[in-house]
């Protein structure tokens, strides 16, 4: 497995291009199974997430061709898929076990062909993730659910049936798979307490784009007039605000500045109000905004993880890392997943003074250094936070298991030396 190491203390200075939304890329992908014509997405992140959703379409019989395009001054992915008509209707365990997300194919398969076999992806790091919102909502639409051997098998006799559906959770991948799901619907599926995240809005605007008929973007209510067909079309995806937050921390907490080019600050308002009150500066261009954290005596401030517009739970990691340097203390309360506080004690390993209490709250109070250490990456947003430790701690952090970043930061080293870092890749075989 490969590592990053790190020599920590230098402040990043320039720019950093964001890529394109991992998590409004895959249920994207994924609503290219409602059409049998061509639905091509610009600009898709190089990511291995990315990579096993591709491998999924592929042994469900849709056709793949990808290109590199430039867009807005950086190198993009163009990729085209093509269902004409589906070979397999069975999500393998093998891909589902790599790849949570793999769970979107479930609405589209079921509303186009009226019947999927999705293997249960189970829990995770960050908690146990259920899917009973998902399956509670596709049986109110009339699908028949029966679990069998570790698989969702999940028919429909004809089109499903729209339904007035309340989720008891604001469930960002539920509301993704209920969307697909209600699009090829027979009448009008109202969605209550859905998700209000960006991703949505950029999933309900590729889906009216291909035909379907979905109002209520943004808001907490979906009301989503099922048709016949969908057609091909082209879009281009958002970029990544967790990319963009990420990277903020890291101009904040090496007391750096870096410009943010294609970041959307709108996506990001909860962060950036924090980075302003710890005293970070943020400007707005014409292309993103700029992260100035020069001189900045930063100042801990508490963090509530929340639906959007809250704080974002992606976002929690790395905001601990910065308080872990910034003077006072800081409450961090994590409220969407269980058990998302597994880079605590590789913090502690570097310095940092955390309390943990119970499983959604922690103390930080701030040291003035962190020294660097060999650390052990436990998921996605965890690894970026050790990172972050890592540029800013003295001396040298080794992060382990960076399989983890590869899944949803693209290019990272490279954006990272670009802006001055000292940071490079162990391959394996080094
Ligand atoms: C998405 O996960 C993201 N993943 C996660 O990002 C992110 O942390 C999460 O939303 C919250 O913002 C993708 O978009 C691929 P949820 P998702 O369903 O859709 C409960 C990352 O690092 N719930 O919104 O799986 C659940 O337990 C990843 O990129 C149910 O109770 O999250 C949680 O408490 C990690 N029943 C809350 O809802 C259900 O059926 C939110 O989960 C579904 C969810």
């Amino acid at each position: 497995m490969d590592k990053i190491k790190i020599i920590g203390g230098k402040p990043l200075f320039g720019k950093v291009y964001i890529s394109g939304a991992k998590n409004t890329a895959l249920p994207i992908i994924c609503a290219s199974l409602l059409t049998e014509e061509p639905v091509t997405v610009k600009n898709i992140p190089f990511l291995s997430d990315i990579k096993s959703l591709n491998n999924l379409l592929l042994q469900i019989g849709s056709q793949i061709e990808e290109k590199t395009e430039e867009l807005n001054g950086h190198l993009t992915r163009t990729i085209t898929y093509h269902t004409p008509q589906a070979t397999s209707l069975v999500a393998p365990y093998d891909y589902v076990r790599k790849m949570r997300a793999s769970y979107y194919v479930l609405g589209p398969l079921l509303a186009r062909y009226g019947h999927v076999e999705l293997s249960l992806p189970g829990g995770c790091a960050i908690g146990a993730r259920p899917m009973d919102i998902h399956l509670s909502s596709l049986e109110q639409m009339g699908a028949n659910i029966e679990i069998k051997n570790g698989y969702v098998v999940a028919d429909i006799k004809g089109r499903l049936q729209g339904a007035h559906i309340s989720f008891h959770s604001a469930s960002v991948g539920a509301t993704c798979n209920i969307l697909m799901a209600a699009a090829l619907a027979e009448g009008t599926t109202v969605i209550e307490n859905a998700a209000k995240e960006p991703e949505i809005a950029d999933l309900i605007d590729i889906l009216n784009k291909m035909g379907a008929h979905i109002e209520g973007a943004n808001t907490s209510t979906l009301t989503i007039n099922g048709v016949e067909k969908l057609h091909g079309i082209t879009h281009t995806i958002i970029n990544d605000r967790i990319e963009a937050g990420s990277y903020a921390v890291a101009a904040a907490i090496t007391k750096g500045r870096l410009e943010l080019i294609n970041a959307n600050a709108e996506y990001l308002q909860t962060p950036l109000s924090i980075l302003r009150k710890m005293g970070v500066k943020i400007e707005m261009t014409d292309s993103g905004f700029i992260v100035d954290a020069q001189n900045c005596t930063l100042q801990g401030h508490d963090v509530y993880t929340d639906y959007y517009p809250g704080f974002p739970t992606d976002l929690q990691a790395q905001f601990m890392a910065l308080m872990c340097v910034s003077e006072g203390a800081a409450m961090i309360t994590e409220s969407i997943w269980e058990n998302r506080f597994m880079h605590v004690p590789e913090l502690m390993r570097m310095g940092a003074n955390i309390n943990v209490h119970g499983h959604a709250s922690a103390i930080v109070r701030g040291v003035k250094k962190l020294s660097g250490a060999p650390v052990m990456s436990t998921d996605l947003r965890a690894s970026f936070a050790l990172i972050l430790a890592g540029l800013a701690a003295e001396g040298e952090t080794v992060v382990n298991r960076v399989y983890h970043l590869d899944r949803g930061y693209e290019t990272l080293e490279e954006k990272f030396k670009a802006v001055g870092a000292d940071i490079e890749r162990i391959k394996e075989s080094d």
